[in-house]
């Protein structure tokens, strides 16, 4: 595994997204994933499945301090009274003491993001949350959260892969010690019939998914957190630290980087243009 350091703690750079897995089908494949060394989960209130994220990882056996677990706060939950009530309710349901990063899911208009992420420090003191992010940040709404209201965050979760360049958020992110956690990072599923990750992975015997993820954690502060249901598609996306891209290949991959962004919702804010 290899790690990406958030403000001092080791975070490992491939993580496992969990969105649309319910039920038995996430605990299996949360369950699955941790057999296959992956320590890092990704969950949220609004995913619906902390439950079986917590019941899965308390039936692995894995160690609490070996693993990183993320879950995020859904809009509806941003009031100060809420972050509190909604955070104790998805440890409840995690079976955990605290989480590593707790994020805000979404920036909203409806409660001033102060009120918000000083709710989340509280939790941050507290023991609750080792540390607090933010996620769908653009560089505007990061520059609010850092450098008017003071918050000290640790992380942007955004949708991050070859065809979304994410130069703005990273360029600030990096400048002010924030790691960016790449969602998405295989385009839903959609990047994987790309030709230019295919002609590269031949050279290495990888897949295209496996370049997509590897290009990705070469990153400096980047972390990815692919989702698979299936153990076959999660096995292979973890078999990406036994080769390196070359300086021909990366500038393969820049010349694909565009805007192509996938994830786009009513309540999106008005994103950052792509550098
Ligand atoms: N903060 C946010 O607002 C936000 C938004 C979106 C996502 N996220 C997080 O990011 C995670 C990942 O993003 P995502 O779920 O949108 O998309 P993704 O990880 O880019 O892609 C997931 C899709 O790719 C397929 N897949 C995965 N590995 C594969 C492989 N090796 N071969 C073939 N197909 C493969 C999966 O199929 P199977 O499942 O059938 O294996 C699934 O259909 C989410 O689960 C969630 O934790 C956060």
């Amino acid at each position: 595994m290899q790690y990406v350091d958030m403000k001092g703690t080791k975070v490992p750079a491939l993580g496992f997204g969990t969105w649309q897995l319910n039920g038995n089908t996430c605990s299996t494949a949360v369950r699955k994933a941790l057999d296959i060394g992956y320590r890092h989960i990704d969950t949220a209130q609004a995913y619906e499945n902390e439950a079986e994220v917590g019941r899965a990882i308390a039936e692995s056996g894995v160690a609490r301090d070996e693993l990183f677990v993320t879950t995020k706060i859904w809009m509806s939950n941003t009031s100060a009274k809420n972050v509190i009530k909604s955070t104790e309710e998805s440890l409840k349901k995690l079976h955990m003491d605290y989480v590593d990063l707790l994020l805000l899911h979404w920036p909203t208009k409806v409660v001033p993001l102060a009120e918000t992420l000083k709710a989340m420090a509280e939790l941050r003191q507290a023991g609750k949350a080792l540390a607090i992010g933010v996620s769908n940040f653009p560089v505007r709404l990061m520059r609010q959260a850092i450098e008017e209201i003071g918050a000290d965050i640790a992380c942007n979760q955004v949708e991050y892969h070859i065809a979304l360049s994410q130069q703005p958020v990273l360029d600030y992110a990096r400048l002010h010690g924030l790691i960016v956690t790449a969602y998405s990072p295989l385009g839903r599923g959609k990047l994987l019939e790309h030709p230019v990750l295919k002609h590269i992975g031949q050279r290495y015997d990888k897949t295209p998914g496996q370049v997509a993820l590897r290009w990705l954690i070469e990153q400096p502060s980047v972390a990815a957190i692919p989702k698979a249901a299936s153990e076959k598609n999660a096995r292979q996306n973890f078999e990406i630290f036994d080769f390196k891209l070359d300086n021909k290949d990366l500038e393969a991959i820049a010349a694909i980087s565009g805007t192509q962004r996938l994830i786009n919702p009513s309540w999106a804010p008005e994103w950052d243009q792509a550098a």
